[in-house]
């Protein structure tokens, strides 16, 4: 496991690269931008997929024992909780069940909360969809962001949403939610009729000091009305492979998520994305240990690189994902210019800030899952635009 080694994937209509030329970047730009990663996959992925494709018969498939047992031994193992069988509804993706259970568990109208800066694509599943979207904003403090209860509850009694999409971990603000958040939080929701849904997709991601909890085990009431999302794309690098786990204890939910799944013609995720996550979550642990420990070293080196050139930029604390969020504010460029400032000083793609709701303007959001060389000489590119043209 060489993580200084990534993949040359220029060329390969990877959106992270290859969309970069479409956006106007000029072709030696560094794409940290998009949420996937430029290592390759652990081998037990490719001696799966290599399996699978020797066989090279590809019928209709179905979720088999060992994919079940695979995602429950999972989250067992790293995450000290067992989902059960039943509960456990595949889709080809995060994103696509969300829109589903916007569909399935609100009506035309109603609104749905999200808490900002977030997450770009909870939005359209929302809106897409003709619900309203509340957008309620963290509190950013000195040390990081929190979430300011009293705030969160009057804009529950104000707004009435019929549900609250949670990301936890935060992207993009590397937040690990504590226990006792995640409690209040489920019980504002709770004693109100909201129901949470927990897109824990980043949730392998977490590092020393802090411990993810997921959101159905915190008792009957939580696994009751809520779900949560989960896939291993981000963990090992699968996106493309297009298969995530949805975790619905709550027998009414499931069905009627998985009425609505059915009502679109989709019965469950493709052929490749369940070997590969099978394959991943049986073999990939020692893998994904040693990716902690590498994502974690790129987070310090941005942060003293970042405080010795740039300490105009703030370097919020990483508790978990691997997306570093950098108030910029200090530069004095406004949304639009900061974008502008790096595709045509900068030549880097990071995601400007205000992607993700109006509480991220003037932030950036890099993705350290690369190359530890090429995190800091995106930054050193950035440092000298900052030097040369502010
Ligand atoms: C919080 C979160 N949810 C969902 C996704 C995307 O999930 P999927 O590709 O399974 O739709 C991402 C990708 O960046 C993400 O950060």
């Amino acid at each position: 496991m060489n993580f200084d080694q990534i993949a040359p994937r220029w060329g390969t209509d990877s959106v992270k690269y290859d969309l970069c030329l479409r956006q106007g970047f000029a072709p030696d730009v560094l794409p940290l931008w998009v949420a996937d990663m430029d290592f390759p996959a652990p081998d037990c992925v490719r001696e799966a997929l290599q399996k699978m494709v020797d066989f090279n018969v590809y019928g209709y498939s179905m979720a088999g024992e060992g994919y079940y047992r695979a995602v429950i031994d999972w989250f067992t193992r790293r995450h000290g909780w067992t989902p059960e069988r039943k509960w456990i509804v595949t889709t080809p993706g995060v994103i696509y069940a969300l829109c589903t259970a916007v569909r399935a568990f609100t009506a035309p109208g109603d609104a749905v909360a999200v808490m900002t800066p977030v997450y770009h694509h909870f939005f359209t599943p929302v809106t897409d969809n003709g619900r309203r979207l509340v957008q309620y904003d963290l509190r950013l403090t000195d040390g990081g962001y929190e979430i300011d209860f009293d705030a969160l509850e009057r804009a529950l009694d104000r707004e009435k949403p019929k549900m609250l999409i949670l990301c936890s971990p935060h992207n993009p603000v590397g937040r690990v939610w504590s226990e006792a958040e995640l409690r209040r939080l489920g019980g504002l929701c709770f004693e109100r009729g909201v129901l949470v849904a927990a897109d824990e997709i980043h949730c392998d991601f977490v590092y020393p000091g802090r411990t993810f909890v997921p959101f159905l085990s915190l008792g009957e009431e939580f696994a009751q009305n809520a779900f949560s999302c989960t896939a291993p794309s981000k963990t090992f690098n699968l996106a493309g492979l297009e298969d995530s786990n949805i975790i619905i204890p709550n027998p009414e939910l499931r069905r009627a998520f998985r009425a609505e799944m059915t009502g679109q013609g989709i019965s469950e995720a493709a052929l490749p994305g369940r070997v590969s996550c099978q394959a991943a979550y049986e073999g990939g642990a020692e893998w994904l240990d040693a990716l902690l420990v590498y994502l974690r070293g790129n987070y310090d080196a941005a942060a003293e690189f970042l405080a010795r050139r740039l300490p105009q930029l703030r370097l919020c604390p990483l508790e978990g994902t691997y997306l570093a969020w950098i108030d910029a504010r200090g530069l004095g460029l406004d949304a639009a210019a900061l974008e502008r400032f790096m595709r045509e000083k900068a030549n880097v793609r990071f995601n400007p800030g205000a992607e993700y709701g109006a509480a991220g303007a003037g932030f950036l959001r890099l993705n350290l899952a690369t190359s530890r060389a090429t995190v800091l000489a995106a930054l050193e590119r950035f440092a000298v635009a900052v030097e040369e043209n502010l």
